[in-house]
């Protein structure tokens, strides 16, 4: 990337206030044709509600943008698009029932002569330049995470994009995904795109970014550096303002002996997928009180039907599972139980968004403190201080609707609510998705926590080394199947790695 070359995008002092929320400060930004830029900073700084007002979905409050040194004020996504602005959303936003080409149809406007087949070979001529493989005839329901959000660029590149906005597109994807995204943004970089991303990784800024800024709190601290210049521990203290050493766990064995009841049990279960298709064939798992347990595995393996098939959530069509020794077999019975949950996808399977953040913590399915014929909501008020005092991930104040907060702040709401509580069994997906830093350190504390003081801990991930970080074992799982499991003391990324792709143990 060279010095001289022309900003697509400059951003002068930005500003964006809600009500006591000062989400944006004047803030400074600007982006290169040909290069990968990275927007980083902890949950809540302001990424986001910065991404939208370049993309045209909030007006700023103060400050202006130039695209090609000509200032322009996007009052809309559809007049960013003409200006030749792409954004790829935290939250995808596809229609599952339609094929990839009807989404693409919807996205790019057209007159009333809409022809399918046209678009049909306009995306196989995009994606093809891009290296964006996607099936334009596929139904998007069966689409994995990764190839939704290929389709997603292909739909902002066949708008004319020449800026593409890129909020969190790697919290949702296995590692394998990231690398091929990043494959694309590297190729997209070397055409004379300009990408703004955002990332929580640092391993991630490195691997991509030519430049990156970082916002804390609503303000640009650093702007637009080469992030070879400065360390991690320098990067994280100008997002968080303090030091975050890395997690030391202490391993424990815990012992199995006859009497001993594991907090989870699961015993040759077989159960079918959303699809119709057999997702588990045949697993047995047993997590004992005091150990946790890592499942790994590539995406789509079996792992989230496990985690339903444990909670109640999904039907098995043979097999048992047990908590605590009690069968259990529905929601009701698993909370009964003893057992929480933090949900793969918290927004979409877990929050109501025009609830308040006080709602959510009183909505976790268990007996709610009662006061005559309603709700004691000063005791669930109570309760929610002392939880948020207890974990410490600072969740937004009790008022506010969840549908403001920004997706790390949602993912402590709900995290606080399920690990706040005794419970015997933890089931937890992806718990540190979308989660900066500082809220993963401590996220991983908690389940330690949970771990130490008796509860049986299943956590599922596809990142090893969070795995390796955590667990006391790690089981495997691939194509509906264990294919191997791992003590702590014997874990080897290449073993993990070749049982993950169904090799014997
Ligand atoms: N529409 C809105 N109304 C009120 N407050 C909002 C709105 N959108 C964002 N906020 C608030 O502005 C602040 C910044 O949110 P934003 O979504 O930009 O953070 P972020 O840096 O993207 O965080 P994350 O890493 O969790 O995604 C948060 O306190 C959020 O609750
Ligand atoms: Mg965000």
């Amino acid at each position: 990337m060279s010095e001289q070359s022309v900003p697509i995008l400059r951003v002068e002092g930005f500003t964006k206030h809600f009500a006591e929320v000062k989400a944006n400060t004047d803030v400074h930004l600007d982006v290169r044709a040909g290069e990968v830029h990275a927007l980083v900073g902890e949950n809540g700084a302001g990424k986001s509600t910065l991404l939208k007002m370049i993309y045209g979905v909030y007006r700023p409050d103060a400050g202006r943008m130039l695209i090609d040194s000509t200032p322009v004020t996007p009052g809309s996504p559809a007049e960013a698009r003409a200006l030749g602005i792409g954004m790829v959303f935290q939250d995808l936003r596809l229609v599952p029932a339609l094929t990839v080409a009807e989404n693409v149809a919807l996205s790019i406007p057209r007159g009333p002569m809409l022809n399918l087949r046209r678009v049909i070979r306009e995306i196989t001529a995009e994606s093809e330049k891009h290296g964006l493989s996607v099936n334009p005839r596929a139904l998007v329901q069966h689409l994995s995470i990764g190839e939704r959000q290929r389709l997603e660029i292909l739909k902002v590149l066949m708008t004319g994009a020449r800026l593409v906005i890129l909020d969190e597109p790697t919290s949702v994807l296995a590692p394998q995904e990231v690398s091929a995204l990043f494959g694309v943004v590297a190729h997209l970089r070397d055409q004379g795109f300009g990408i703004l991303i955002v990332t929580h990784k640092l391993n991630e800024v490195r691997a991509i970014a030519d430049r990156v800024t970082v916002l804390r709190a609503g303000n640009t601290v650093l702007v637009g550096v080469e992030p070879a210049d400065y360390t991690n521990d320098q990067l994280i203290e100008s997002m968080v303002g303090r030091a975050v050493p890395p997690l030391v766990a202490e391993r424990v064995t815990v012992a199995k002996g006859e009497g001993s009841e594991p907090a989870l049990r699961i015993s040759g279960v077989r159960s079918k997928g959303d699809h119709g298709h057999e997702a588990l064939k045949g697993v047995s798992i047993d997590v004992y009180p005091g150990e946790l347990v890592g499942i790994a595995g590539v995406a789509g393996s079996g792992q989230r039907e496990l985690c339903e098939v444990a909670l109640g959530l999904r039907a098995t069509t043979t097999g048992t599972v047990s908590i605590c020794g009690v069968p259990s077999r529905t929601p009701a019975s698993a909370i009964r139980a003893g057992a929480v949950n933090v949900p793969e996808d918290p927004v979409a399977d877990s929050v109501v968004a025009r609830l308040s953040v006080l709602e959510h913590m009183a909505l976790d399915g268990r007996a709610l403190p009662r006061k005559r014929l309603g709700i004691d909501w000063a005791a669930v008020r109570t309760r929610t201080h002392a939880l948020n005092e207890a974990l410490g991930l600072r969740i937004a104040p009790h008022h506010r609707r969840v549908s403001e907060l920004s997706g790390g702040n949602i993912q402590r709401v709900v995290l606080t609510r399920e690990l706040g509580i005794h419970s015997s069994l933890v089931v937890a997906a992806y718990p540190s998705r979308g989660l900066d830093v500082a809220n993963v350190r401590r996220t991983q504390e908690i389940l330690l926590d949970r771990r130490s003081s008796g509860s049986g801990v299943l956590v599922v991930s596809e990142d090893l080394d969070e795995l390796m970080s955590l667990a006391d074992r790690i089981v495997v799982m691939h194509d509906g199947h264990i294919s191997g499991e791992v003590s702590a003391n014997a874990f080897d990324r290449q073993h993990i790695g070749r049982l993950m792709l169904g090799g014997a143990a």
